[in-house]
């Protein structure tokens, strides 16, 4: 059984229970981040601790633990589970006021609610979906516009996978205005030549961590990457295509609506990007 964290205690996850006035539970008042776990040390925990406390700032909710004792609890919790590859989850929400109401309540007398627990993931880094690679539809987005807020309001994510799921599909490409957004849970990319290209930041997608990172060794590794929109066509019509986030790095994909990517099957570019990426990330890691 898991050991998880709830507000300030390390409890077996069947003794950690949430109000049912939650806000997190009546109205998806809340955010989260996923940390990725290899050989025990947290992958880009500074990354994720970022853009939580960017994600509470743009909410107006106040943060329920200071940045370095979360830190602490991430660590304790990779020990006390032994976790070697894995994930860990954190949300926070705006808490549990003593009813249900679409004022918030008053951040003096409602505390947030701060739950994390660990996903133990042996072979994270070695997934087989890294050799075979990804098939994606594409599907219209209709998540709400701030996308770059990290909240659970997961909803359509996980319809969009679900319509994936039953074309015999790994996952789904968001469009907008004809031009992709993101994944359901990774941002999305397209290789031509030495080039790479992916959506320009904004509110319409998730400003992904592992995006950073991996621009940032594209770069040094002399590609070239645009930061634009692309469309479905022009992905069909790329070289490679792929897909980032926390839990998958960096994953091939290729197929898209029934078309193959360059020769449908993952190619040298993303292999190579995803090698950096492991390589780099693992000596960085705390
Ligand atoms: N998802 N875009 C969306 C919509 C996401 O949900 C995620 C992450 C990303 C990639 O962000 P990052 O590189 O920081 O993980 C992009 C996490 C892993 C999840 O929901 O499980």
């Amino acid at each position: 059984m898991r050991t998880v964290y709830l507000n300030g205690d390390y409890l077996p996850e069947n003794e950690a229970k949430v109000s049912i006035f939650d806000r997190g539970f009546l109205m998806a008042d809340g955010i989260y981040e996923v940390t990725s776990v290899l050989d025990g040390k947290l992958i880009d925990f500074d990354g994720h601790a970022k853009r939580l406390q960017r994600s509470m700032d743009e909410l107006d909710m106040r943060s329920p633990i200071a940045m370095d004792d979360l830190l602490e609890v991430h660590r304790e919790l990779v020990r006390k589970n032994e976790i070697d590859e894995g994930m860990i989850y954190l949300q926070i929400t705006r808490g549990a006021p003593d009813d249900r109401d679409f004022v918030f309540p008053d951040p003096d007398t409602t505390e947030p609610t701060i739950v994390l627990f660990t996903q133990n993931k042996p072979g994270l880094a070695n997934s087989p979906m890294a050799k075979k690679g990804m098939k994606v539809i594409s599907i219209e987005d209709q998540r709400w516009a701030r996308r770059d807020i990290k909240t659970v309001q997961l909803l359509y994510p996980s319809m969009a996978k679900m319509a994936a799921k039953a074309q015999g599909k790994d996952d789904a490409w968001m469009v907008e205005d004809g031009a992709v957004t993101e994944g359901s849970s990774n941002n999305a990319y397209i290789v031509k030549g030495n080039t790479i290209i992916t959506r320009h930041l904004g509110n319409e997608i998730l400003h992904g961590i592992t995006r950073a990172a991996v621009l940032r060794f594209a770069k040094e590794a002399q590609m070239k990457v645009e930061e634009r929109s692309f469309t479905i066509a022009e992905a069909q019509d790329a070289d490679e295509a792929f897909v980032t986030s926390a839990s998958t790095f960096v994953m091939p994909v290729v197929e898209i609506d029934d078309v193959a990517v360059g020769e449908g099957a993952p190619g040298p570019v993303v292999a190579r990007l995803r090698e950096i990426y492991l390589d780099e990330m693992r000596k960085a890691a705390i």
